[in-house]
């Protein structure tokens, strides 16, 4: 009876994949962002389809960490010129604080330009325009690692193929246009005075702004790089064309709760492994040497030891040194360290996500990166942020706000409030219990990041694209979109309503005094 039962599973799975596997298939991944950690999302969800034996070829700029036997890798590499002047203006970041928030809007927007303009490079190199040009190569789906970068949508026409866009973070103004996903100018939150409300709607509003000029850029770049073949469309129409997005998010991990599309799909944890690797012996040793618990301590991949001032790094290490807790700091430069202590174990390179899954560690000291939460979230660690720019101090706002560990500023640290923090985290049991809880919240879906990729990777490989699942507003405009003419046609009628029952009692009116006028002319005489 077993036996047979066992028979007629075993039948009905081979037969289930017949119908719905899809066989090896040709995947190309764009990912040419500067950005090490999107490279690690990119190439985590890139790997997961090598191992289901899809076929993947993949187009970066930087070198990937993560890699598979069945990733043919085209690496187009910054010039030194390029490394020394992008790791410069890392630099600068570090040191300075901007100023008002539109300000530092619309320099981001000048930041942008120079990555945009190498990443449209990677595309008009030979070895990546030989991906179409030679006709013995065939894709059945296109990857598109996004960053601002919506031309490259461009590469799939010219592949004939579909296109995945794969998002580092969550639903933003920016993406949401792509699929007709639900965007709110104002973020919802259940206390929000109407102050905080006006005042989101202009942040809001300048972000448009910003969004406006990387429009522009994108259809210049589109221009300069397809419009040489008269069979590529319009810009805007190559914008109607994309199957899905792989956000990586999670819905609740991202504040409020939004509404998304079905062509919205989260993925948030791609990068994170379902079980860690074993770590490196020297690493293992010194965290099963911690009784007393230990620290993990990185900036980030963008962040190098040598962006932060020297006497923060002085200040930092005075601390470390002094507690009873192991720390692991990630730093390049072995040949100077902040000091020596024999409680820290510098690393030039750390699997992080290997380590935070230790059930040793304590205490996460971070940078707020995207990345780096997510993984501290997952494997249930309270952190200590110190974030410098970008979307940092808002991922630390959040994390804080879940009561998830603190923050401080790195580029103000002092060595008291440094310390302080650090014994609050350690001692005070509520954030270690509110990020565990978390993390179960976390870990329980219906499907895991890595299965969604592969379910929504091959049914959009099977039907070629997923046209059923657009939402209507891809193809409508603003005005239709938002229903403005119907909203204006009620208006004009109301307005008429009211202009006509003005005119009928002014007439009744009128007729009135001159009755009463009449008559009390009539008494007169
Ligand atoms: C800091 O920012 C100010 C104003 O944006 C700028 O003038 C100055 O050159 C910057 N300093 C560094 C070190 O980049
Ligand atoms: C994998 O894809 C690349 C790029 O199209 C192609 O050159 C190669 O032949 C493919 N390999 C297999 C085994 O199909
Ligand atoms: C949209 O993609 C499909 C393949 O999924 C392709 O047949 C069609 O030509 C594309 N349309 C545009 C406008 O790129
Ligand atoms: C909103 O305000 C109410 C009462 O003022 C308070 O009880 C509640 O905790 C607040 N909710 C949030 C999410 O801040
Ligand atoms: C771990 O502890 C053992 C015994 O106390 C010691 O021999 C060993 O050197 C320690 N290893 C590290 C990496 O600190």
């Amino acid at each position: 009876m077993v036996k047979h039962f066992s028979l007629v599973f075993v039948l009905t799975l081979a037969i289930t994949s017949l119908n719905y596997g899809t066989q090896s298939a040709n995947i190309l991944g764009l990912f040419p962002s500067l950005s090490p950690s999107h490279l690690i999302i990119s190439m985590s969800a890139a790997k997961v389809l090598a191992e289901q034996g899809h076929n993947v070829t993949v187009v970066t700029v930087l070198e990937p960490t993560i890699t598979h036997r069945n990733i043919n890798l085209i690496q187009i590499p910054l010039t030194k010129e390029e490394i020394k002047e992008r790791s410069e203006s890392i630099g600068a970041k570090q040191k300075n604080t901007s100023g008002h928030r539109l300000l530092s809007i619309l320099n981001m927007a000048d930041q942008m330009d120079s990555m945009l303009r190498k990443m449209k490079d990677v595309l008009k190199d030979k070895r990546v325009k030989d991906l179409y040009l030679n006709k013995g190569n065939h894709f059945d789906l296109v990857i598109s690692g996004y960053f601002m970068n919506d031309y490259q949508l461009g590469f799939a026409r010219k592949v004939n193929a579909p296109v995945i866009v794969l998002a580092p973070g969550p639903p933003n103004q920016m993406l949401n246009s792509l699929i007709g996903n639900p965007h709110d100018p104002v973020e919802k939150d259940k206390n929000m005075t109407f102050g905080q409300r006006l005042d989101s709607y202009i942040t809001s509003l300048i972000y448009g702004i910003f969004v406006r000029q990387i429009d522009r850029l994108n259809r210049e770049f589109y221009k300069e790089l397809f419009t040489d073949d008269p069979s590529m469309p319009e810009y805007s129409e190559i914008l109607k064309n994309t199957s899905l997005v792989f956000f990586c998010s999670h819905g609740a991990s991202e504040g409020s709760i939004r509404p998304n599309v079905p062509a919205a799909i989260e993925i948030g944890g791609i990068q994170i492994k379902d079980k860690p690797d074993r770590l490196p012996k020297n690493l293992e040793e010194f965290l099963s040497n911690a009784t007393d618990g230990a620290i993990l301590l990185s900036l980030g991949s963008n962040v190098q030891g040598t962006h932060i001032k020297h006497d923060t790094v002085q200040k930092m290490f005075n601390v470390l040194s002094k507690l009873k807790q192991k720390v692991i700091w990630k730093w390049e430069d072995l040949e100077n360290t902040p000091g020596k202590s024999d409680n820290i174990l510098y690393s030039r390179w750390l699997p992080q996500d290997d380590i935070l899954a230790h059930p040793n560690i304590k205490l996460f000291i971070n940078h707020a990166g995207k990345g780096g939460i997510t993984e501290a979230q997952y494997h249930g660690k309270p952190m200590l942020s110190l974030p410098v720019f970008g979307d940092q101090p808002s991922n630390a706002f959040a994390m804080v706000r879940n009561g998830f560990g603190l923050t401080l500023s790195l580029l103000t640290l002092e060595e008291a409030p440094f310390d302080q923090a650090i014994r609050e985290i350690l001692s005070n049991p509520q954030y270690s219990q509110k990020v565990a809880k978390f993390s179960s919240l976390y870990r329980d879906r219906p499907t895991s990041a890595r299965e969604s990729v592969i379910f929504w990777t091959d049914y959009i490989i099977r039907h070629n694209g997923a046209p059923h699942l657009q939402s209507p507003l891809v193809h409508m405009d603003f005005i239709a979109a938002n229903n403005l003419d119907i909203y204006a046609l009620f208006t004009a009628i109301l307005v008429s309503i009211v202009l006509i029952l003005k005119a009928v009692i002014q007439y009744i009116y009128a007729k009135l005094i001159s009755k009463f006028n009449k008559a009390t002319k009539v008494k007169k005489h």
